[in-house]
């Protein structure tokens, strides 16, 4: 499973990069907003850094907008993914941007019919959003097997790409479902090093070592 970054935040993008944790990126008219940083400008940095797709969001409502704002986020660099919202323009923009050429990331999709639809439209990326449906009492994860289920049965290449994530858990359910891709905040893919016993197992052993004086270097 291939781990996207779920934020404009160079110096944490640069961190979890040189540990090899960062196939992509992901951003959204939010992150681009807390990073304070003007999106062209910041965005280009990014594809800079990360040689993987990197997700620019347009943020027109009508097709031909999109697809002018999508045609301009693609010349910041070849790795651009152009990021459209799951809506009927949406999904214009999606056919028209990925027959140019480009790679297209839909987004905000909640449902398997919206996953369909963007399939057929010719996204590369399908983004389910998992937390946000979680925080409805309804089942993000669920969504995720469904749309792989469909995928698969007819062979689409749409990759699914498992957004709004929360927590280390979802990440590890999205691979067993076989998620393509988590786009997860940097604090939730460093959290997933974390676990009691390995905090436990190591004071036990560091006091050990110390009584016993053991130095290596
Ligand atoms: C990624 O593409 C999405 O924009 C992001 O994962 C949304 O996450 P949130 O629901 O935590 O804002």
């Amino acid at each position: 499973m291939k781990f996207f970054v779920d934020t404009a935040d160079v110096d944490a993008i640069r961190e979890l990069h040189e540990l090899g944790m960062v196939d992509g990126v992901t951003t959204n008219p939010s992150l681009i907003a807390k990073s304070g940083r003007d999106i062209l400008e910041v965005t280009k940095e990014i594809c800079e850094m990360v040689p993987g797709p990197v997700s620019a969001e347009v943020v027109a409502l009508d097709a031909e907008a999109m697809i002018a704002e999508g045609r301009k986020l693609a010349e910041i660099a070849p790795n651009i993914a152009v990021k459209v919202p799951l809506t009927w323009d949406g999904l214009k923009a999606c056919k028209v941007l990925s027959e140019e050429g480009n790679m297209v990331n839909v987004t905000l999709c909640f449902s398997a019919n919206q996953a369909l639809l963007a399939a057929k439209a010719g996204a590369t990326f399908i983004s389910p959003f998992i937390g946000r449906l979680d925080d409805l009492n309804l089942d993000g994860l669920q969504l995720i097997a469904d749309i792989r289920q469909i995928y698969d049965n007819y062979g689409y290449e749409t990759q699914v790409l498992a957004a709004s994530i929360r927590s280390a858990n979802h990440m590890s359910d999205c691979a067993k479902i076989g998620a393509d891709v988590c786009t997860a905040p940097p604090a939730v893919i460093k959290a997933m090093a974390n676990h009691v016993l390995t905090d436990k197992g190591l004071a036990a052993f560091v006091a050990d070592a110390e009584k016993a004086g053991i130095k290596i270097v």
